[in-house]
C-alpha cells in the first residue's frame, strides 16, 4: 500500500539504490554458506581483551567526558595520534588537517555533500568502490570511468579523462577495492603531474594501504604531492584529501575513520558533519586512542598481516589447484580481496546463483563499474574465512566454474 511518504521523496532519493553487497551479505547470513563476499576483516583477530580493558580505563578514568558531547572535529590526542602518525611517511600535518568521521563511508558522503553539484563528473577507477559510487550517486554525480589493469589506473586512459572536465579524481593506489592491485610508482608520479597541470584534486581513499603482504610500501599520492610544495610549514595545504579508516587495522564496528586535508576544507566537512551526526561518537574515539596507545596499534598490524597474508596464499593456491585454465585472477600483494575475471560469454551473476545453491558466495564485479561493464567479473575476499574454509570454498566454486565453463568436473 502506498503511504502519504511514496510520492513525498525528493528527486535525489530516486537516485538511490541498495548497495547489492549488503543485499547479498543478507543472504550469505541467512543460509549456511562459506562467504567470500563481504569485506569484513576476520573476526578472530578482533583484540577483544584489550578493548575491554580499554573500556574500563577510559570510563574509569574519564567516564564523563566519554559519555558526553563534544567537538565535531573528533578527540585531540586522536587526532594527535594520527598527525605523528601522518609524520612518520614524511608528510607535514597539524590537528587542523585531520577530521575524525564516523567511518571513511562518512567522510565519502561528507565529500559529496560539499563538492558534488548534480551532473558534476567524477573522474574514478573502473571498477571502483562500491560505497563511493553509492554515496556520490545520491547527489546527482555521474562518473568518468578509467578502466584499471595489473598496475591500476591506465594512463592513456586517464589523460584522456582528464579532458571529460572531472570536478576532482578518486583514487585507491593500494590493494584497491574491488580488484587488489597497487597503482605502481611511475604512475603515481604521473597522476600528480598531470593532475596538476589539468588542475584537479584527487581523492586517496586508502583503508588497507598499512595492510601489505610482500613487495615494497610505496608513497601514498598525499606524500609524493606534499613533497612537491613542501614550503616549510608543518601544515598540509597540497592537492590532495586522503581518507584512512580504523575499520581493517582496528574494529569496523568502532566507525572510526580520519580525512586529513587543507584546513580551509576541514572547515567545510565540519560544517557539514554538524549537519549529519554533531560529531563521532566520543566514547569510541576515547576508547580506540586508549587501545592504539604504547605501539598496541602497530603490534597488532603485525598480527592482521601475518593472518590476512596466509589466507591469501591459500585462497591464490587453492584458485591455482581447482579454477578452470580459462579463468584469471590478479595476485594482490596486500588489502582484502581478489579478482577474477571469466571468459566473456560467462555471466558472474548466473555463475552466483549456481554457487549459492553449492554453498558458496563472492560478489559479481558488475555493480563495481559505474557507468556498465564487468558482466564476467567476480571480487573474492580472503580475510574473513578460516584457511579451511577457503579450500572448500574454493575447490566448491571451482567445481560450479568447471561446469559452467563446460569442461569435466575435477574432482
Ligand atoms: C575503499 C573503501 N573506502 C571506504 C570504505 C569504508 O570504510 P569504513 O568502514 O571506514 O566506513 C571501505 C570499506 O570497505 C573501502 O573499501
Amino acid at each position: 500500500m502506498q503511504t502519504p511518504w511514496g510520492y513525498r521523496y525528493a528527486q535525489r532519493t530516486h537516485q538511490m539504490a541498495s548497495s547489492a553487497i549488503r543485499e547479498l551479505l543478507k543472504i550469505t547470513e541467512a543460509h549456511d554458506l562459506i562467504s567470500f563476499a563481504g569485506g569484513l576483516p576476520a573476526p578472530e583477530v578482533f583484540p577483544v581483551e584489550a578493548f575491554s580493558k580499554a573500556c574500563e580505563r577510559v570510563l574509569r578514568d574519564f567516564g564523563s567526558k566519554a559519555l558526553q558531547y563534544s567537538t565535531t572535529e573528533g578527540y585531540l590526542p586522536l587526532r594527535e595520534m594520527v598527525v605523528r602518525h601522518t609524520w612518520r611517511y614524511g608528510i607535514k600535518v597539524n590537528p587542523d588537517n585531520i577530521l575524525i568521521t564516523s567511518g571513511s563511508q562518512q567522510a565519502l558522503d561528507l565529500l559529496g555533500k560539499i563538492f558534488i553539484n548534480p551532473g558534476d563528473l567524477i573522474l574514478v577507477e573502473a571498477p571502483t568502490y562500491l560505497g563511493a559510487i553509492q554515496a556520490w550517486k545520491a547527489y546527482g554525480a555521474e562518473f568518468v570511468p578509467v578502466p584499471v589493469d595489473e598496475h591500476g589506473m591506465m594512463m592513456d586512459a586517464f589523460e584522456e579523462a582528464l579532458r571529460a572536465g572531472p570536478k576532482f579524481i578518486y583514487v585507491l593506489p593500494n590493494f584497491q577495492n574491488p580488484t587488489g592491485v597497487t597503482l605502481s610508482e611511475a604512475r603515481r608520479g604521473k597522476l600528480i603531474d598531470l593532475a596538476d597541470r589539468y588542475g584537479l584534486p584527487i581523492v586517496e581513499d586508502d583503508p588497507y594501504g598499512q595492510l601489505r603482504y610482500n613487495g615494497s610500501h610505496l608513497p601514498s599520492i598525499v606524500v609524493m604531492d606534499s613533497k612537491l610544495r613542501d614550503n616549510g610549514e608543518a601544515c598540509y595545504r597540497g592537492n590532495v584529501i586522503y581518507l584512512s579508516t580504523f575499520s581493517k587495522i582496528l574494529a569496523p564496528g568502532l566507525r572510526l575513520a580520519w580525512v586529513i586535508a587543507p584546513p580551509e576544507v576541514i572547515s567545510k566537512l565540519v560544517q557539514a558533519k554538524q549537519g549529519a551526526d554533531l560529531h563521532t561518537s566520543s566514547l569510541n574515539q576515547m576508547v580506540a586512542h586508549e587501545v592504539s596507545r604504547g605501539g598496541f596499534l602497530d603490534r597488532h598490524i603485525k598480527v592482521i598481516k601475518r593472518v590476512y597474508g596466509e589466507r591469501r596464499d591459500v585462497m591464490l593456491e587453492a584458485m591455482e589447484a581447482h579454477f578452470p585454465a580459462e579463468v584469471n585472477w590478479t595476485h594482490p600483494e596486500g588489502g582484502l580481496f581478489l579478482w577474477g575475471t571469466l571468459p566473456e560469454h560467462l555471466n558472474s551473476m548466473e555463475v552466483l546463483q549456481a554457487a549459492i545453491e553449492h554453498k558458496v558466495a563472492f560478489v559479481s564485479g558488475e555493480p563495481f563499474y559505474p557507468c556498465g561493464g564487468g558482466q564476467n567479473t567476480m571480487r573474492l575476499n580472503f580475510s574473513n574465512a578460516t584457511p579451511e574454509d577457503i579450500r572448500l570454498g574454493i575447490s566448491r566454486l571451482g567445481g560450479v566454474l568447471h561446469e559452467m565453463i563446460g569442461n569435466k568436473m575435477v574432482v
